[in-house]
């Protein structure tokens, strides 16, 4: 437990045998730290319902509280604010315990096995700005659940099984009809390398869907290519899968290097396709239960209540041509991970605007009993990083940006901003835009469109990456500098100044923090500590003169303070995925 949460349970306790009915959080760090560690304001909540003065009710917990040893203050301020502070040493020893080595599984009681589904590129599509937030906040949100101590696999869910495939092989058809994957009697091996590159598929795609669109004719030549795929590509047509495999491994392989760039990193890269195989075996159970109905020739799975307010459209397990969609493989998917893994949660940190797909999805897998109650399947969705005229970030003339080029320019505008003189700039401007990119992601609610500004983001001051890595990156410092000059990192102790206190008032809302973000499977709440507990970590640094200090105790005790600081942003940076550099 938490030390907050522990003083307040001891008062919540005081509270509950008095016969007060209280809120469960009712203690807090002050916000007068000057007067006292924690405060509690619960008398004037209680005031009302059991028509008391609030400071008649207050002088009677402190009363009781007095006799606990723990305490070294704690008092009735004004109309009723208790005010408490601890015994001297109290905060400092409970840190060094605690902090020293930080394991944050200790404050997670309930361990689980987790999915998350995060990432969701496409295959033949480069990943563009709209695939920048799943990566992050899904990579985010995996690390954190792991230092919980929680049992967790990441998954791609690569989009490799759609239309898309369907209108990339025809189009691929139409350019150069005579390769051996379109002659249904060629019976030879096929060719080690692809027949397109990554860049001629960027082309290809696009190309391939506007002349969809136009043209009917060939809608359904993509129609009928997307159920010879998924279909027949046994019979006679297995060119079409192997062309198919060929696509899947250049994609991925190029996929791969832009997610290391972001230093996100999947366990499974799985993707819609490889629930195929568990797809007859899934429609056969759900003809078992009477759930599948036939209507204009597709399959449906009706997932509509009484209670809905507005119409919630039907699940297509099967179209009429005979394919699987998007929805049918993200029921197959859940049903495969359910034998394969059985996890307790499921994850999908997915573009927010796909609400109502898994609103469909998840009622499908629950009503199918494909999952069980008791598993939670959850959508953690985001919104859409913006330019500032309000829509989806795009390049200068108006088009999709690519990720890489998103990140080119905040490389550049990290690069004008830092010294001129340091040693191998690109990389630590590469470095220091990656991780104002994240911070500044994490900062606005998950749920929340935001607007994406360069300027602000490279800022070395307020909430920025920046500014928390400067933090970072002084304190290593601070550490070498120290090692250099024979000063110890000693014993913590409590020297009674102003900015250690308020310093180590910041530390010890890490657990309370941290279980806060994994409940909510949000990162605002740690890069906004970490701002906190850098900005409380500066004053310190700047008013108490750690390198110069005569009184030795003293000093190894700054220096301590200093590494826990330290080891607590290695630790959240290392969650958010965001790198220290060396030097900046
Ligand atoms: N590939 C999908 C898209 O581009 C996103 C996949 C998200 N994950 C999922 N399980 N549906 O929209």
């Amino acid at each position: 437990m938490s030390l907050i949460k522990k003083i307040n349970e001891i008062v919540k306790n005081t509270f509950i045998n008095n016969d007060y009915e209280v809120n469960d959080e009712i203690v807090k760090i002050s916000d007068r730290p000057d007067l006292s560690q924690f405060q509690c304001n619960e008398a004037f909540n209680l005031a009302k319902k059991y028509k008391k003065n609030p400071r008649m009710i207050a002088e009677e917990i402190v009363n009781e509280l007095k006799q606990n040893d723990m305490f070294k203050e704690i008092s009735v301020d004004g109309p009723g604010f208790i005010n408490i502070s601890l015994k001297e040493d109290y905060i400092a020893t409970y840190i060094e315990e605690n902090f020293s080595n930080i394991d944050l599984k200790k404050y997670n009681s309930n361990k689980k096995k987790i999915l998350v589904d995060y990432g969701g590129p496409n295959v033949a599509k480069p990943l563009h700005v709209g695939h920048l937030r799943p990566a992050i906040i899904g990579e985010g949100l995996k690390r954190l659940a792991i230092e919980l101590g929680n049992d967790v696999i990441g998954d791609v869910h690569l989009g490799d099984w759609g239309r898309q495939m369907g209108m990339i092989i025809s189009e691929i058809k139409y350019r150069y009809p005579d390769l051996v994957y379109f002659d249904n009697n060629y019976t030879g091996e096929y060719p080690a390398e692809s027949p397109v590159t990554v860049d001629d598929l960027n082309e290809i795609y696009p190309t391939a869907t506007a002349k969809a669109k136009e043209d009917e004719e060939r809608m359904e030549e993509a129609r009928e290519a997307t159920s010879i795929l998924q279909n027949d590509y046994k019979e006679g047509h297995k060119g079409y899968y192997e062309l198919w495999k060929k696509l899947v491994e250049i994609s991925v392989e190029d996929l791969k290097k832009s997610y290391e760039k972001l230093d996100v990193h999947f366990e499974l890269w799985r993707g819609e396709s490889d629930c195929h195989k568990s797809i007859p075996k899934m429609i056969e159970e759900l003809e078992k239960n009477n759930l599948l109905k036939d209507s204009d020739g597709a399959k449906i799975i009706e997932v509509n209540e009484e209670t809905d307010s507005t119409e919630i459209p039907p699940v297509i397990v099967k179209t009429k041509s005979d394919s699987v969609g998007y929805q049918a493989t993200e029921l197959a998917t859940i049903y495969e991970r359910m034998e394969e893994f059985n996890p307790d949660e499921i994850w999908y940190v997915v573009d927010g605007r796909q609400e109502l797909h898994f609103r469909q999805v998840f009622r499908a897998a629950y009503k199918s009993g494909i999952v069980k109650e008791d598993t939670l399947l959850y959508h953690a969705g985001f919104g859409t990083m913006n330019g500032k005229d309000g829509k989806p970030f795009k390049t200068r003339d108006g088009g999709v940006m690519r990720l890489s080029e998103l990140l080119e320019l905040t490389e550049k505008a990290a690069l004008a901003k830092i010294n001129s003189e340091i040693e191998n700039k690109e990389e630590i401007a590469a470095i220091i835009a990656d991780g104002a990119i994240k911070y500044a992601d994490a900062i606005s609610n998950r749920t929340t469109d935001y607007v994406f500004d360069v300027d602000k983001f490279t800022d070395n001051q307020g909430k920025t990456g920046p500014y928390v890595l400067y933090s970072a990156v002084r304190i290593n410092s601070l550490l070498r500098k120290a090692q250099e000059n024979n000063i110890k990192i000693g014993k913590l102790i409590n020297t009674n100044t102003l900015d250690e206190k308020l310093l180590m008032l910041q530390i010890i809302r890490l657990p309370d923090i941290i279980m806060d973000a994994y409940k909510r499977k949000s990162l605002s709440e740690i890069v906004n500590y970490l701002f906190d507990l850098n900005s409380a970590y500066n004053n310190f640094y700047n008013n108490c003169r750690i390198l110069s200090e005569k009184n030795i105790e003293k000093q190894e005790s700054w220096m301590k303070l200093s590494y826990i600081v330290g080891e607590i942003n290695k630790k959240l940076l290392y969650i958010m995925a965001i790198r220290i550099p060396n030097k900046m």
